[in-house]
């Protein structure tokens, strides 16, 4: 199928419309934040799925019900899908917790107004370009990444749903005054997990004992989160996600894009990151 038959545009982004309605933006638009809610912020294939275990067993206290009874897009819900417009999120008890992959100059008014906390996970984009390829191979809501060099060069140009990964990390690195921002990459996720949990339950201001840390990160291990049929996608049709081409679990490592860029293709990669992240302070695990 086209673009134009999976695809539909707001802002200037390509979204996918099996997820994405007139409706379910309308109401994303108007949603009204509340000071305590928790906001996973990703670019697509950098550790959502993987947030939406963490935070909601940090803010549990390391109770697994609800990873072990709700659906990750129920427990954590994408504020622009459509799923949102069903989950009542208005009478959910605080602390609320939402993922987004929207830029941050695509929130609604009231995000501004209330400055919830926001979880920015990041990824070396080699590695989300590789994991991207896959996604759309096994997606048939996503076109077909084939040829692979054209779709380099759709992704290295933003022609992919969710647009640029490069304005989707500028434009989080560059939040407005008084926003909380925890900013964590999944490379230092996949290196210290541990360390990583205790972070984040830091910022969350939720006091954890080590015992309970080390309880959550190993339940978040890449082995047993794919276990988990609340978090694996194994209940979506294989019409809509077929594993058998390519499971959602799929290596869950960092530098697996040495097995899919050609020489070439890294060079000009890296020659493109070098000219789009030029003026970015910012020090990434992979620079
Ligand atoms: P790979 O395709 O490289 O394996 P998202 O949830 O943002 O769509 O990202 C999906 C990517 O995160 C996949 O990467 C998936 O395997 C990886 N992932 C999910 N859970 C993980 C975990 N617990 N540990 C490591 N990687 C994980």
């Amino acid at each position: 199928m086209t673009e134009e038959d999976l695809y539909i545009s707001y802002k200037g982004i390509k979204l996918p419309k099996i997820a994405h309605t007139p409706e379910s933006l309308k109401h994303f638009e108007e949603f009204t934040f509340r000071p305590d809610d928790v906001l996973i912020v990703t670019y697509p294939k950098s550790g959502t799925t993987w947030m939406q275990e963490i935070v909601p067993l940090i803010l549990s206290g390391g109770d697994p019900a609800s990873v072990e009874t709700l659906h990750n897009w129920d427990r954590v819900p994408w504020l622009e899908e459509h799923r949102a417009l069903v989950l009542n999120l208005e009478d959910r008890p605080s602390p609320r917790m939402f993922t987004t992959h929207f830029l941050d100059d695509m929130m609604p008014a009231s995000f501004f107004a209330v400055k919830p906390k926001v979880i920015y996970v990041m990824r070396n984009p080699k590695d989300v370009f590789t994991s991207l390829f896959h996604y759309h191979v096994m997606a048939s809501f996503l076109v077909n990444p084939v040829p692979q060099s054209e779709f380099l060069h759709k992704f290295l140009d933003g022609r992919v749903v969710f647009g640029t990964w490069f304005d989707h990390v500028k434009s989080w690195l560059n939040v407005g005054e008084g926003q909380q921002m925890l900013y964590i990459s999944y490379e230092e996720m996949v290196k210290d997990l541990k360390d990583s949990v205790r972070r984040i339950a830091q910022f969350l201001e939720k006091p954890l004992d080590a015992e309970v840390v080390e309880q959550i990160a190993n339940r978040c291990l890449f082995k047993n989160m794919k276990k988990n049929s609340m978090s694996n996608y194994s209940v979506v049709p294989c019409e809509i996600m077929d594993q058998t081409k390519s499971e959602f679990f799929r290596k869950g490592v960092v530098g697996d894009w040495q097995n899919q860029l050609t020489a070439a293709e890294a060079e000009y990669f890296d020659a493109v990151y070098k000219e789009k992240m030029k003026d970015v302070k910012y020090t990434f695990p992979w620079d």
